[in-house]
């Protein structure tokens, strides 16, 4: 088999990236390990940034998420038992966010390229890469049991966090770079519509609270724990009261409560590496980078790194230069450092560290109220959330 961009992932990266190739008349495979029924159901975040939906709606995939997403022009960031909203319209000249399910992308990404022919070959075994100095690298799997290689012009690495890509790689050739959080997320899933319209950050004595939502049916929160919280130990009853208590405001909020659908703890943690490129293949996405969940980045930025990688590609194939795909880390880790600042910014903003004594809560408690109360605060906040401008 032949191509001329094997793409490893159906993931948000992997995806995005054959819907850009394929509009510009690029051919390419994509190799996926799980089942089309498998990642159209794992439930991840749901924020996309402006900049996201319009990629989305450019490329003809957005018709659902325009009936079905909730497009949100704010957030609310909640202490001291009071909200202050965050007014991205009026901060960023009219932008906003769209609350869409990750799964919910994934499906309607999957369906468009299915439905124009395009190929995703899913159940992807013991998937390997080859060659990646030469000019005609390759990916060998096997499918039904029947080992396989597809040989490439180029490989692009979008196979996630877990992935095997990043591991291809020869040692010596990357830095790592990364810090751990000491807590986790507790996210609950829930028949419940949400108590507020728009999403509500929450920082707490008892920790960090968010309340998202899917619909105006279902709801999505999160609550600060240990990153090694035992589920058991959190019947539902305990999990609403608890959020209960870290939402309270001194007028009275109440929480809607519901029947939980879906729990689960994510870790958070900061993750780099450089280069994100290594002979002909391209890492983008979660098999280059890991933010924590505070800023809703995780997606937004998959996309980010292959607009510019598809841009790269294109270059390649029109007038056969290298500049752009030569240059594609160090333009996509502009974008990813300031967006890890970003993420680290929130989380050390809205997280109790148990390691932090009375001067870094007040220090903590004084930031929250400038962010909340300086226009030059506020906008620092918004222009980020919506997402920043592509180079
Ligand atoms: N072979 C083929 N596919 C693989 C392999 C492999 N060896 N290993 C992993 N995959 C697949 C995974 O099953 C997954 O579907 O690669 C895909 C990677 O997708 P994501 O993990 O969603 O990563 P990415 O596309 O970079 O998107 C980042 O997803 O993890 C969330 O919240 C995160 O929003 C962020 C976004
Ligand atoms: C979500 O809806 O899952 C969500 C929203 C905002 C975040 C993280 C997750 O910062």
């Amino acid at each position: 088999m032949k191509t001329q961009v094997g793409i490893i992932g159906a993931g948000p990266a992997g995806l995005v990236l054959a819907h850009l190739l394929q509009r510009a008349g690029i051919e390419c495979v994509v190799l996926e390990a799980q089942t089309r029924q498998y990642i159209e159901e794992r439930v991840r975040a749901g924020v996309l940034e402006q900049g996201t939906v319009d990629l989305l709606n450019e490329l003809g995939l957005g018709e659902r998420m325009m009936r079905q997403g909730l497009m949100h022009y704010g957030v609310e960031l909640r202490f001291g038992g009071r909200g202050h909203r965050i007014d991205f319209a009026d901060l960023t000249g009219g932008k906003g966010v769209m609350i869409y399910a990750q799964h919910e992308v994934i499906k309607d990404l999957v369906a468009a390229r299915l439905g124009a022919g395009g190929e995703i070959i899913f159940g992807a075994r013991s998937v390997s890469v080859e060659r990646l100095e030469s000019e005609k690298p390759a990916i060998r799997f096997e499918k039904d049991g029947a080992a396989k290689e597809l040989e490439c012009d180029f490989i692009a690495g979008c196979d996630g966090f877990h992935g095997i890509c990043r591991e291809a790689i020869p040692a010596g050739v990357l830095t790592t770079y990364e810090r751990n959080y000491p807590f986790g997320w507790l996210g609950i899933l829930a028949e419940a519509p949400p108590a507020s319209h728009e999403l509500i950050y929450a920082n707490h004595e008892r920790g960090f609270a968010l309340m998202s939502m899917r619909s105006p049916k279902i709801s999505r929160l999160y609550l600060q724990c240990k990153p090694e919280e035992d589920l058991n130990e959190w019947t539902d009853v305990r999990i609403w009261d608890e959020l209960q208590m870290r939402f309270a405001t001194r007028d009275g909020f109440s929480l809607t409560r519901g029947p939980v659908i879906q729990k689960g703890v994510t870790g958070m943690r900061s993750f780099v590496i450089e280069p994100m490129q290594y002979g002909r293949m391209f890492l983008a996405g979660d098999s280059a980078h890991i933010v924590p969940p505070t800023g809703a980045k995780g997606l937004n930025l998959a996309v980010a790194d292959v607009r510019v990688l598809a841009a790269g590609l294109q270059e390649f194939y029109g007038s056969g230069k290298r500049e752009m795909l030569d240059s594609y880390s160090e333009i996509c880790l502009r974008r990813i450092w300031k967006v890890q600042r970003f993420s680290w910014w929130m989380t050390s903003l809205l997280h109790r560290f148990q390691s932090d004594g009375e001067f870094d809560r007040r220090r903590q408690m004084a930031e929250l109220d400038y962010v909340t109360s300086s226009r030059a605060g506020m906008t620092t906040l918004a222009e980020n959330y919506v997402g920043l401008p592509m180079e």
